[in-house]
């Protein structure tokens, strides 16, 4: 019998497809964005506090060394508009910054939870008073379709790294429909993590105190508790490996034994040999090529990088 909480889940009848396909197909895959339910997203936060996690500390660093050329880069008279917003906590520094160039600034942030724009709301509206904040509700498609309705030069931030979680033909498809809303003078911020040594990457996709993997396993979780499966936790482990030549970090949840697994409300009866993985998630490395060639492709130009002095991520300025 479904219980609410199930129903929650698989009302959203397109993501209990996504799982059934991904479960049925050769290797198994699960949607990446399983991974953001409540216990989820607090696994996330503590991720980015992580010692081993250096991106979010790092981009966070680049942004407060550098917004005043940033925003000088950027142009006069700005309006500020952020892709996948959602609390918009590093984005404070930009706007601090922006509002010592100009008296009042208009800032849009963009995410699909209402929650996180709330609290974006609350925390902007009492540190900055001459901020007018208009929140959008939306996914990347409705978040680019909102773009082309805002009037103004345009600051248009991608931060955040997640850009490297599209296979990157997919991120030239979401740079070029943002370039297609925007106009002469407008500039897009894009952050990526670059390509490095494994000796670095591998430990901030598995931590020693194991929060990462905790992450991963939660989507197993998930499907416990909200489709009645059975999978049994300590039967899989957190596997994350470097790509090389792909230039990614692959993570997977991988079976320690031959087992069955049961999903009720997908009526779907799974077996697992030794070792067989279900991946969950990429997350490409960029190297300036490749930042280079994706922004040409989008019909943009690089006009500027910023980054830590061990180039370990990339702040990036193009312009249309
Ligand atoms: N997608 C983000 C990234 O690539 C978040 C993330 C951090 C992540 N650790 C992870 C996603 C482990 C899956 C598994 O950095």
């Amino acid at each position: 019998m479904a219980t609410s909480k199930q129903l929650q889940f698989i009302a959203t009848d397109a993501m209990a497809l996504e799982v059934r396909e991904g479960l049925s197909a050769t290797p198994k895959r699960l949607p990446a964005k399983l991974f953001y339910d409540e216990i989820g997203s607090e696994l996330f936060e503590q991720i980015t506090e992580l010692p081993e996690y250096y991106l979010t500390r790092t981009e966070r660093y680049i942004l407060e060394r550098f917004a005043g050329e940033i925003l000088q880069q950027a142009g006069p008279s700005l309006t500020l508009v952020e892709l996948g917003a959602g609390t918009a906590s590093k984005t404070c520094v930009l706007i601090e910054e922006l509002l010592q160039r100009q008296s009042r600034a208009l800032f849009y942030p963009i995410d699909v939870s209402p929650s996180a724009l709330e609290e974006a709301m609350r925390q902007l509206g009492r540190q900055f008073p001459s901020l007018r904040v208009n929140p959008i509700v939306a996914d990347y498609t409705g978040g680019v379709a909102a773009l082309s309705r805002i009037s103004g030069r345009k600051l248009v931030l991608y931060i955040g790294s997640s850009i490297g979680n599209f296979e990157p033909q997919d991120a030239v498809r979401i740079l070029r429909r943002v370039r297609q809303t925007l106009r002469a003078g407008d500039a897009l911020l894009l952050g990526a993590d670059f390509a490095k040594s494994p000796k670095i990457l591998l430990p901030a996709y598995d931590d020693s105190q194991g929060i990462t993997a905790a992450f991963n396993k939660n989507i197993l979780a998930r499907l416990n508790r909200e489709l009645d499966a059975d999978f049994d936790l300590d039967r899989f482990r957190h596997v994350a490996l470097w790509n090389r030549s792909d230039s990614r970090m692959e993570i997977y949840l991988e079976s320690t034994a031959a087992q069955a697994v049961f999903v009720p409300a997908l009526d779907m009866d799974l077996s697992f040999e030794p070792r067989e993985r279900i991946h969950t998630e990429n997350s490409y490395k960029y190297t300036d090529e490749m930042i280079e060639s994706i922004l040409r492709l989008s019909g943009f130009t690089l006009a500027q990088t910023w980054c830590d002095r061990k180039r370990w991520f990339g702040v990036h300025l193009a312009r249309v």
